[in-house]
């Protein structure tokens, strides 16, 4: 799939512009602050209609207006597909159209345009929170897993109702009223989760060879419930569904105490190891790991992604490469490069500061500069 097309009107810094994008993509080449990171974000939120920067509508809206809009066309097996957003600051409303008409809910139209962002910031999914983590495999799975999305906005809706009680400390009884549906709910994305980490493990141990040259890493699901942290993938959803109830039960003091669920989904994990390679020991990448170690990490973490939704669409995503290389030492670059080229070979849009560190497809992409929110090409 490639993005052919963008209307944005009043989105960050960006001018209101139309651009048309070549099939192998672009690379987009412009000094600090002039809005390479903006462009690549409103490409990304005709994904999934949110920043990848984690940032709220309300920023998005150009200072001193009060509606963005962002349009894009994408070429797909399907056809074309026309993806429409806009958010009102002031109404609080965001409308999204998929070809011309607003779907049912928004998730019906999650994932109509596949994108893959690799960013300096994803380091963060390696070295962050574990909510870092949940974040990445919930979006992951909600654009690629059936039903995946339906069941976390459920145990979410339980978990709140759940939680509440707990804070105000409400008798035992009413709390475990709600016990069925976060264990039905919570078993369903413990399972998902667990069963797509165990499926990509390899890929993910084979990406971290590729671009460290004699790196090892690997990736498991780390659930909260302990009894079953090793197996979790393995499990039928019957035993899973006790294990979580069993620990439920013994969970109930220390819950009261706190006045919050502590175990689920909303408290697991994904475990990111990796070998030393002067030691050869395991260590935990997540706190261990240098600063090499981690953006490996991540960016293996972003290409098992981007395999995924290749899977799911029968179709390249859209690769977006935020100033990927200004962090990377030559070798980790041509081997990030050799696997766009060679795996995924679909539209590469790229961001660089410098002309100099773009050197993707031997330097074929056509290049764009983009000064003060307005994109030309060079
Ligand atoms: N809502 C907004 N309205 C107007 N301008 C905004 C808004 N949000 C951010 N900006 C501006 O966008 C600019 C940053 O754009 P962006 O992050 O895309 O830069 P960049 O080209 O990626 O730079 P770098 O090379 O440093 O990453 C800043 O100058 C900021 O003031
Ligand atoms: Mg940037």
């Amino acid at each position: 799939m490639f993005l052919s097309s963008i209307q944005l009107r009043n989105f960050r810094n960006l001018a209101d512009q139309r651009l048309e994008f070549p099939a192998q993509g672009v690379a987009l080449v412009g000094d600090n602050g002039q809005g390479k990171t903006n462009l690549l974000e409103a490409i990304y939120y005709l994904e999934i209609f949110r920043s990848f920067r984690g940032a709220a509508d309300e920023q998005l809206v150009r200072f001193g207006e009060e509606v963005f809009r962002v349009e894009g066309e994408a070429r797909t097996p399907e056809g074309t597909q026309k993806v429409a957003a806009a958010f009102d600051r002031r109404a609080k409303r965001k409308k999204v159209t998929v070809n011309g008409s607003e779907p049912e809910r928004l998730g019906d139209a999650l994932g109509t345009v596949g994108v893959v962002v690799f960013s300096p910031s994803d380091v963060a999914i390696v070295a962050g929170s574990p909510g870092e983590r949940r974040r990445f495999l919930d979006i992951v799975l909600s654009l690629t897993a059936p039903g995946y999305l339906h069941a976390l906005q459920k145990y979410r809706q339980v978990l709140a109702q759940r939680n509440a009680l707990l804070r105000r400390a409400a008798p035992t009884l009413v709390v475990s009223a709600w016990d069925d549906g976060l264990v039905t709910w919570g078993c369903r994305l413990i399972a998902a989760r667990a069963r797509w980490v165990d499926e990509r493990a390899a890929a993910f141990a084979r990406h971290v060879r590729g671009i460290a040259d004699g790196g090892a890493a690997t990736i498991a699901y780390e659930p909260s419930i302990p009894a079953y942290a090793e197996q979790a993938a393995a499990l039928d959803p019957d035993q899973l569904g006790e294990a979580f109830t069993h620990e439920l039960g013994r969970s109930r003091d220390r819950e009261s105490r706190r006045g919050m669920t502590l175990v689920g989904p909303h408290r697991d994990d994904l475990r990111i190891r990796g070998r030393d390679i002067a030691t050869g020991a395991w260590t935990d990448l997540r706190t261990f790991g240098s600063g090499g170690q981690q953006r490996t990490a991540a960016i293996a973490l972003r290409m098992i992604e981007a395999e995924t939704l290749r899977e799911k669409a029968a179709d390249e995503p859209i690769i977006l490469l935020d100033d990927v290389f200004a962090e990377l030492d030559p070798g980790r670059s041509r081997r990030i490069l050799e696997w766009v080229e060679n795996e995924e070979g679909g539209q590469v849009i790229l961001t660089a500061p410098k002309e100099t560190d773009v050197e993707v497809r031997g330097g074929a992409l056509p290049r764009w500069s983009i000064r003060d929110g307005v994109v030309s090409p060079l």
